[in-house]
């Protein structure tokens, strides 16, 4: 357990939780923070968490677990006074929402899934993974990710044609992860099990979202997730790469909010 889990919150109505992708943090959810609570704020409230090591919240002690980064969550809703939520995830995101699902079902009222897959890695990916997280750690410095992840493929060629203010935020963003917190997160994600079982079993109304240019998580990802998940909507955002939330705000928010409305 971490002692205190940091989280940005706006609006105050349906409780809708979103976990941020691979080396970022909350401060990738803005957009999200800003508008899905609607003009008079009581649409939606939105708690964007920094998870283990990122953002505010600080790394603990336990071994690498993504079920330990979604143990966080069900002690966060649970510390907020919050039975149910529409959990929501981007890519790692994602891979902890699943884990939510798997371990606390009676905690979701809703699923939002963006460019993200319930695959488990191949062992080329989770060696990938080892090689990034000792290299971090040796060289005490997260630049080998900002040179092998920044603009693409974490952005999609549009975006990183077309906005390069963005694509400057999302530097910034990266260099604000701590090496410590880049390689406890590779190691989790490495030991992340499939959950394609779990999805099949989902007792509430689900979104799966996906930026069409997403090089990381591709449609095809997207597609398979939704094949098997009972009550869902699939949403391809056009011209967004991997990072649809930030890319591509409003067709994401829409589609988010169809969520919302479905769960409500
Ligand atoms: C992310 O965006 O969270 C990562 O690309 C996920 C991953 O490395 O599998």
């Amino acid at each position: 357990m971490t002692d205190r889990i940091s989280v940005r919150e706006t609006g105050t109505g349906t409780p809708l939780v979103l976990l941020h992708a691979f080396p970022l943090s909350s401060r990738m959810w803005q957009p999200q923070l800003d508008e899905l609570p609607g003009s008079d704020g009581g649409e939606a409230r939105v708690l964007a968490v920094d998870l283990r090591g990122f953002g505010g919240t600080g790394s603990g002690t336990d071994e690498p677990s993504l079920d330990l980064l979604a143990d966080d969550v069900a002690l966060l809703l649970e510390r907020a006074g919050i039975e149910r939520a529409v959990v929501g995830g981007l890519s790692m995101g994602g891979y902890v929402a699943m884990a939510l699902a798997r371990r606390h079902p009676e905690r979701l009222s809703g699923l939002l899934l963006a460019d993200t897959k319930a695959t488990a890695d191949t062992e080329q990916a989770r060696a990938n993974r080892e090689r990034i997280a000792a290299a971090v750690l040796a060289r005490d410095s997260v630049a080998l990710l900002l040179d092998e992840q920044v603009p693409t493929p974490l952005l999609g060629p549009t975006t990183v044609a077309e906005r390069p203010k963005l694509v400057e935020r999302l530097r910034r963003m990266v260099e604000e992860a701590s090496p410590q917190a880049v390689a406890w997160a590779q190691r989790a994600m490495a030991a992340r099990p499939a959950s394609l079982d779990v999805l099949a079993e989902l007792a509430v109304p689900a979104l799966v979202v996906v930026g069409e240019e997403d090089a990381i998580t591709p449609v095809g990802d997207a597609e398979a997730m939704a094949a098997v998940i009972p009550d869902v909507v699939l949403t391809v955002i056009p011209a967004a790469g991997h990072l649809s939330s930030l890319e591509a705000p409003d067709t994401f928010n829409w589609a988010v909010r169809g969520l919302l409305e479905r769960v409500r």
